[in-house]
């Protein structure tokens, strides 16, 4: 077959056959050759391009009175995924998100459920910190959010945390309240996928209001007990 025969499948074909290696194309085990899921590389090129995007938005109050992009921490394999609502002053200096107190305790309510926090992925409804730690407005959200279904969309996670109504709302819409969804399993849609979603209550809220900490560790362990039937690795 000349190239000029070969329509865009083959073509595509042909170069995911040529990247394979030699013991994945002679493996004894049933493989799907021509795999759909993105690799590693492709997911890295997808998140540059999407950090890429974000770092050109325009007419943004945010980005412009923000020091830097905070885009998202740890580990992008991994199939556990937590949002939170957005930068603060420290996660604004540092370029990375939760590394205030809100942060430090999110990592206590991690290890609390044996979860490392640098073995997760961890990002926010909006990536650049709102003037003097304002909530989000609305048009915000609604701006970032599909910054944030694609975010989604390229680290296919299997567990999905919205700490907070900001990362409620961002997804489900404005309507619920927290108090009312938290603490039991959603199906979240981007483009035809199922996400496994729950939504619980944000760091920063626990450190002023401590006697919701009790929810908080309820939805704690139904996360844990999820992670353990899904065989995800933390
Ligand atoms: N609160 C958030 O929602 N995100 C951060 O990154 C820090 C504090």
């Amino acid at each position: 077959m000349t190239i000029s025969q070969k329509n865009q499948n083959d073509i595509l074909n042909l170069e995911k056959i040529n990247t394979n290696e030699i013991e994945y194309i002679f493996s004894d085990n049933p493989v799907n050759r021509l795999q759909t899921k993105p690799q590693i590389e492709d997911k890295k090129k997808l998140l540059s391009e999407l950090r890429h995007e974000i770092e050109n938005i325009n007419n943004c109050e945010l980005k412009n009175n923000a020091k830097n992009l905070v885009f998202a921490d740890g580990n992008s394999e991994n199939k556990i995924m937590i949002i939170g609502e957005g930068p603060g002053q420290k996660e604004d200096e540092q370029g990375k998100p939760f590394v205030g107190d809100a942060g430090l305790l999110l990592n206590k309510m991690l290890a609390a459920i044996q979860i490392k926090r640098n073995n997760v992925y961890i990002t926010n409804v909006v990536n650049y910190r709102p003037p003097n730690n304002r909530k989000p407005e609305p048009s915000e959200i609604n701006r970032y959010s599909n910054f944030l279904r694609q975010h989604i969309s390229i680290i296919d996670p299997k567990i999905l945390i919205l700490m907070g109504s900001t990362a409620m709302e961002s997804l489900f819409g404005s309507k619920i309240k927290i108090s009312k969804e938290r603490g039991v399993w959603k199906e979240l849609i981007i483009h035809n996928k199922t996400y496994l979603t729950m939504i619980t209550f944000h760091p920063a809220y626990l450190l002023r209001q401590a006697d919701q900490k009790k929810y908080s560790w309820a939805d704690l362990k139904i996360i844990r007990k999820k992670i353990d039937e899904l065989k995800i690795s933390v």
